[in-house]
């Protein structure tokens, strides 16, 4: 199922940005994490175009980028910014501890083995690692009936759902934050939760764990 998957992202690597503003929450979420990582190897998970790369990049860390979509790889190669590698997140084939940081932004919501994917992302970071994930929230009602009614009325507008369109086999998974919380407590020492607002409107949550 992995590669239908990857090829799927192949396929529409066009629509996806390639930078983020440095005013984006998701950026200032991502540097507030690395003020309390110790080490310099850092790990984008489904790094897509690499923009966040830049940003785990500095302050003189190593920045790495994995995905599994070759065209988003050759997307990140052209912006350079980290060295890359082509993996699946359910199965990195990297070695164990290698990390210490790992970052993964709206890509365990295309995984569906979410289990394996959770399990790999905390198995290549150091003892002491830590862990950010940023993905799409169940809770935010507003996001989910604005989705469900460009869906139903209005099939031309289907791409401003917010949710992977119907190219690939498995669609976008928008998470109920307790379960991931519950899976990484699971697997790590000390697991946060953050919202960009109000819990039920925030198109996006994030967890931050320490192994
Ligand atoms: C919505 S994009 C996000 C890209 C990047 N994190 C960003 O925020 O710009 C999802 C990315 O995850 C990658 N991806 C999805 N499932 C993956 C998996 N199992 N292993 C590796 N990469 C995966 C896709 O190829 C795609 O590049």
């Amino acid at each position: 199922m992995s590669s239908a998957i990857s090829r799927g992202f192949d396929h529409c690597v066009a629509i996806y940005p390639e930078t983020i503003a440095p005013e984006d929450f998701r950026v200032a979420w991502v540097r507030d994490f690395l003020t309390r990582v110790e080490g310099p190897r850092v790990l984008d998970l489904g790094c897509g175009k690499g923009r966040f790369l830049p940003y785990l990049g500095e302050g003189g860390r190593r920045a790495f980028g994995c995905d599994f979509s070759e065209a988003f790889l050759a997307a990140a190669r052209v912006r350079g910014g980290g060295r890359l590698l082509r993996s699946d997140g359910q199965a990195l084939g990297i070695r164990s501890g290698a990390f210490d940081a790992l970052l993964g932004v709206e890509v365990i919501e295309h995984m569906p083995d979410l289990a394996a994917g959770l399990r790999e992302a905390v198995r290549v970071l150091k003892p002491g690692g830590r862990l950010l994930l940023v993905d799409k929230n169940a809770l935010a009602v507003a996001d989910k009936l604005r989705n469900r009614l460009y869906e139903r009325f209005s099939p031309a507008l289907r791409s401003m759902a917010r949710v992977t369109p119907d190219w690939g086999p498995f669609r976008e998974r928008w998470m109920l934050p307790w379960k991931v919380t519950a899976a990484l407590k699971g697997l790590c020492r000390e697991v946060s939760v953050r919202y960009a607002g109000p819990r039920w409107l925030s198109t996006f949550v994030a967890w931050e764990a320490l192994k």
